[in-house]
């Protein structure tokens, strides 16, 4: 890893070191290369199931640190451990009944639950932002199994995107937004999920869901035999929420309007399903997340399709109405943070 240079990070104002970023195919030698960057605490790009993350040693402070500044991250925003084995989890969580049936529903898999810290955790207080709970993610994908095993220790990974990015589905997208910053990128397939993980906060008795992602309102509701707790964003109450959903995020540098009737002057179109909004005509830039209307297909195509549209010669991005069931719930989601007014 080369961290000599420095570089001024003007955009975020803050400083970086430059890195020379690498890009790994994931063969046997890839894999062994990059577990051995992560415990030497190196920043790795990796895909999994739900989007690119970027891995950094969860036990390592200065290595979380430097994961921090390479993402332009918040730090009071905490990280989510990834771990290859349930064993592993419950050596850094604490988990209840309902975690404990959650976790053996579907890991490995696209949920996160937060739990109460063990004592004798591993995992660094800089990468729990200091809180009393963890995050804990188990994924599906074989290279990142195969990596976490590897590295032999949690691996912390947010979204291996810059803070308030849209978060990366291939290998191109976290190279374009982190060369220079990190020390590698393992080259995988596009994400199949496409949307981030769900978090269950199983905190209580009654278990929270904190952020709408891979794993359904109605997959967890069928485990847990009663619908689960929402999220509130009225800031009215005091359920937990994921510290990481500020109201901005997952934005393009264009404007995103939703529910979208009709389309604008100069406005791109990101259409569901066979209808077409008023006043769309052949010139009108356009995608279709899913042209038989599918959402888990819609759920899988919408960051790359958000940042396919991103274009400077158009006004905006009206999207159009996307049904709120199923992988509907994170898409939507992601869109009212991508539309959200910025600061
Ligand atoms: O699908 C995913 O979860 C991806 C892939 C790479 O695994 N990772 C991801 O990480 O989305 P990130 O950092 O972009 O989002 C993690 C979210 C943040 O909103 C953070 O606030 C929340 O998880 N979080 C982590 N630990 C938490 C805790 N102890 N309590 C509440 N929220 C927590
Ligand atoms: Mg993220």
């Amino acid at each position: 890893m080369d961290i000599n240079q420095t570089s001024a990070n003007p955009d975020l104002g803050g400083i970086h070191p430059y890195r020379d970023t690498v890009r790994i195919v994931p063969d046997s030698a890839g894999l062994e290369r990059a577990g051995a960057l992560l415990r030497s605490g190196g920043l790795v790009g990796f895909p999994t199931e739900t989007v690119y993350g970027l891995g950094a040693d969860a036990t390592q402070a200065t290595a979380i640190a430097a994961l921090y500044a390479a993402k332009g991250r918040p730090q009071f925003n905490p990280l989510i451990a990834h771990i290859a084995t349930l064993a592993q989890a419950r050596a850094e969580g604490i988990f209840n009944a309902t975690a404990l049936k959650l976790a053996e529903r579907f890991w490995p898999g696209p949920l996160t639950l937060v739990v109460p810290r063990q004592p004798d955790g591993t995992v660094c207080d800089l990468a729990c932002a200091g809180l009393a709970s963890i995050g804990l993610r188990l994924p599906s994908h074989p290279i990142a199994r195969y990596l976490i095993a590897k590295a032999g220790r949690p691996i912390a990974a947010p979204s291996a995107n810059r803070s308030g990015h849209i978060s990366p589905t291939t290998p191109d997208h976290v190279w374009d937004d982190l060369n220079t910053r990190i020390d590698a990128v393992l080259e995988g397939y596009a994400s199949p999920v496409g949307v981030e993980s769900t978090i269950i906060a199983c905190l209580e008795d009654r278990p929270v869901i904190l952020r709408h992602g891979g794993i359904t309102r109605e997959m967890i509701a069928d485990c847990l035999g009663h619908p689960i707790a929402e999220p509130d964003h009225t800031g009215n109450s005091n359920k937990p929420l994921a510290p990481g959903m500020l109201d901005s995020h997952y934005a393009p540098n264009a404007k995103v309007r939703l529910e979208a009737q009709s389309v604008g002057m100069g406005e791109a179109v990101l259409l569901l399903g066979p209808d077409k909004p008023a006043g769309m005509d052949e010139t009108t830039p356009r995608l279709n997340l899913s042209p038989r209307g599918d959402l888990t297909e819609a759920a899988a195509n919408l960051y790359a399709y958000l940042r396919r549209l991103d274009r400077p010669d158009i006004s905006g991005i009206a999207v159009m109405p996307i049904p709120d069931h199923d992988l509907g719930a994170a898409i939507n989601d992601r869109l009212r943070r991508a539309a959200a007014p910025r600061p």
